[in-house]
């Protein structure tokens, strides 16, 4: 199979957990993607339409590498999502300065920096996705617990607001909660309610069809969030 120019996707956080299934997933619907992560990928990606260029979010030049390389693959995307992230407080009540650092700099910082060097990618009718967390939501809070990751989540949804105004009329924005996902972000990768496959599936399905522009949506309640 060629990499197919006409359908693509970027995912960052492409090496395991949702993104690993994402890219799976959308390359099954014959869609070619390019995806970023630290870690090189897995196998099941070895196949003709998985492009893997490595990407750290805590480190600019890595971004701008990132960067200067899907450039060179001449790409526009019909999907962008920001899917990478990291949680080192789940769980947890204390509000330490190195995870709240280390959670901005990967969920927060680093997302909006590369996405405002890529945004330029995105097709005139393509969707951009951020992967955020029902954990974002401040309507929904209902415990005190993970305050660097609730804050970094609900970030990210006030920028795709904050772009929502900038992106252009055809172009769709959407945050998504993927569901309480059997993944090793909260170092236990057994817990969890849906497995990667269907989170990926439900975000699959989702994404690609007729949504509203602007939303936060749960596919594991198959319900829009407040934020
Ligand atoms: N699992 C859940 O229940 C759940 C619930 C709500 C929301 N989410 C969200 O869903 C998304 C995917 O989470 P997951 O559960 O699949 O997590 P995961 O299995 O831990 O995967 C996280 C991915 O992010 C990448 N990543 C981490 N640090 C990075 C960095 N500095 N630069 C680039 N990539 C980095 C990791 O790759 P490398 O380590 O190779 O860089 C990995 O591919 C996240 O946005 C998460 O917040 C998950």
């Amino acid at each position: 199979m060629d990499f197919n120019m006409n359908k693509t996707v970027l995912i960052t956080g492409v090496s395991r957990g949702i993104g690993k299934s994402l890219a799976e997933k959308f390359i099954s619907h014959g869609y070619s993607v390019v995806g970023g992560s630290r870690s090189t990928t897995a196998i099941s990606f070895s196949e003709q339409n998985f492009k893997h260029f490595q990407l750290d979010l805590t480190d600019d030049q890595s971004i701008q590498t990132f960067v200067e390389a899907i450039d060179k693959q001449n790409l526009q995307f019909d999907f962008i999502i920001n899917n990478a992230a990291i949680g080192p407080d789940l769980g947890q009540t204390e509000l330490k300065r190195e995870w709240l650092e280390s959670t901005l700099q990967v969920n927060l910082i680093g997302t909006i920096l590369l996405t405002e060097k890529i945004l330029g990618y995105l097709k005139k009718d393509g969707t951009l996705v951020n992967i955020t967390s029902k954990l974002g939501s401040i309507n929904a809070l209902a415990s005190s617990r993970s305050p660097a990751y609730r804050i970094s989540k609900t970030g990210l949804n006030m920028y795709a607001k904050v772009l929502s105004d900038r992106i252009s009329q055809k172009q769709k924005i959407v945050s998504i909660h993927p569901g309480w996902v059997k993944t090793s972000i909260d170092g236990d990768s057994t817990s969890g309610n849906l497995s990667t496959e269907e989170s990926a599936r439900r975000i699959y399905e989702y994404i690609t069809s007729d949504f509203p522009n602007g939303i936060f949506w749960d596919v594991e309640g198959y319900s829009e969030l407040g934020w």
